[in-house]
């Protein structure tokens, strides 16, 4: 089977990890897929053609749209970039940000566009501490935290919605509209209650504020408790956002799965990570859960020009979130592997400085396929 994978690099720190990831993605192409680069394995992959097994080659499009391109040609995506993208099977995102474009301009001209003209209403982001990691706080055991957070991705805070009336005067009013649609809301909960249902607690914490929001967050809850009824084998809670900081740094083990909004997760998600080592492991899946158009995949980090040129990236977070879209195309073998030669990596203590490592990206890029080969 081919994957056609559509690869924004994108800017900073983005282009170096995803170079890495195509590196590992190939590597394990030419071990368990198709290309299998040994005599064994290509007899291998010979007897498993003839029994109709599946094999499996990635199929690249880079597609240069980024910051710099942006600064040069004046656009970051051409008029027809909906249809490029929906003639792959899944997007492969580096990180968007330059110094030299405000954020607000890059984010909505690259990133946030494509989550929602893809419908990838759903965030999906686990967290775990890898074998060999430690977290920066001292009362956080690897076997304390494991967690995947559900972002809502598609509407609530990041809707765009607003306006400013006197900009540039003392008398400059802005408005940042939230929507919350009653739609939304069930989706990602009903996503959140079967992710739940899928791990072994099957424990959902939802996260608002609804305390002080007193409309789209009070909907929340509501249609919270209202789709648990669906799920009598979920165990509930709910949290709010201030409280829910607390509780995931001093009680990380009383958390399973997390479901909030876009605005509150995109937070959480980040504490998350710094818990379970450092923000360059956390991978991320923006997914359209009805497969109608391509999910992206990315880790959680951005473009982090204070580090970019200078090769030491982590790039541990673009694997992860490779082995999540490996995972979502149906190759589960190939997600394993891939998952289980970074930890193999991470144990041996081959690390970026980020993890307290003297490695460079290319140095545990060059492990992670090493150990993918002795599979
Ligand atoms: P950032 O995630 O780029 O960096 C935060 C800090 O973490 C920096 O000190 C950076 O060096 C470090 N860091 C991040 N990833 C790392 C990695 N893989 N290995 C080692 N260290 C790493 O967030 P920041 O600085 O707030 O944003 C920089 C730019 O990225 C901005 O333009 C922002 O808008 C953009 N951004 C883009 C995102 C995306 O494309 N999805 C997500 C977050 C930020
Ligand atoms: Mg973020």
């Amino acid at each position: 089977k081919v994957h056609r994978i559509a690869c924004i690099p994108g800017d900073g720190i983005g282009t170096e990890i995803t170079e890495a990831a195509i590196q590992v993605l190939t590597t394990l192409q030419k071990t368990l897929g198709w290309f299998s680069s040994t005599i064994f394995g290509r007899l291998f992959m010979i007897l498993k053609l003839a029994l109709l097994l599946g094999t499996f080659e990635f199929d690249f499009t880079h597609l240069d749209w980024s910051s710099k391109a942006y600064l040069e040609r004046g656009w970051y995506m051409p008029p027809d970039w909906a249809d490029q993208l929906r003639k792959h099977d899944a997007i492969y995102f580096g990180a968007v940000g330059w110094p030299d474009v405000p954020d607000h301009i890059s984010l909505w001209n690259l990133i946030l566009p494509i989550r929602k003209v893809m419908s990838q209403y759903v965030n999906l982001r686990p967290t775990r501490i890898l074998e060999g990691i430690a977290s920066p706080m001292a009362n956080v055991k690897r076997e304390d935290l494991d967690w995947v957070i559900v972002r809502e991705n598609s509407e609530g805070e990041y809707s765009g919605q607003g306006g400013t009336s006197h900009e540039d005067t003392p008398h400059a009013v802005a408005t940042e509209i939230s929507i919350f649609s009653q739609v939304g809301i069930e989706r990602i909960m009903h996503f959140a209650f079967q992710t739940a249902l899928s791990r072994p607690r099957k424990k959902l914490t939802m996260v608002t504020k609804s305390n002080a929001q007193r409309h789209g967050m009070v909907l929340w809850d509501k249609v919270f408790y209202t789709v648990a009824k669906e799920y009598p084998d979920v165990e509930i809670d709910k949290m709010l956002v201030d409280a829910m900081t607390v509780r995931m740094v001093l009680h990380p083990a009383s958390l399973d799965t997390i479901v909030a909004t876009n605005l509150h997760a995109d937070i959480l998600s980040d504490l998350a990570a710094a818990l379970s080592g450092s923000i360059g492991i956390a991978p991320s899946s923006n997914l359209d859960p009805t497969r109608k158009n391509p999910s992206m995949f990315e880790p959680i980090h951005g473009s982090a020009p204070d580090i970019a040129g200078k090769g030491i990236a982590n790039p541990v977070g673009a694997f992860w979130s490779a082995a999540e879209m490996v995972r979502w195309l149906g190759e589960e073998k190939a997600a394993d592997t891939l998952m289980k030669a970074i930890e193999n990596v991470t144990q041996a203590g081959v690390k970026t400085k980020d993890l307290g490592g003297s490695e460079n990206t290319k140095g545990v890029t060059e492990a992670v396929c090493k150990e993918i080969e002795k599979v």
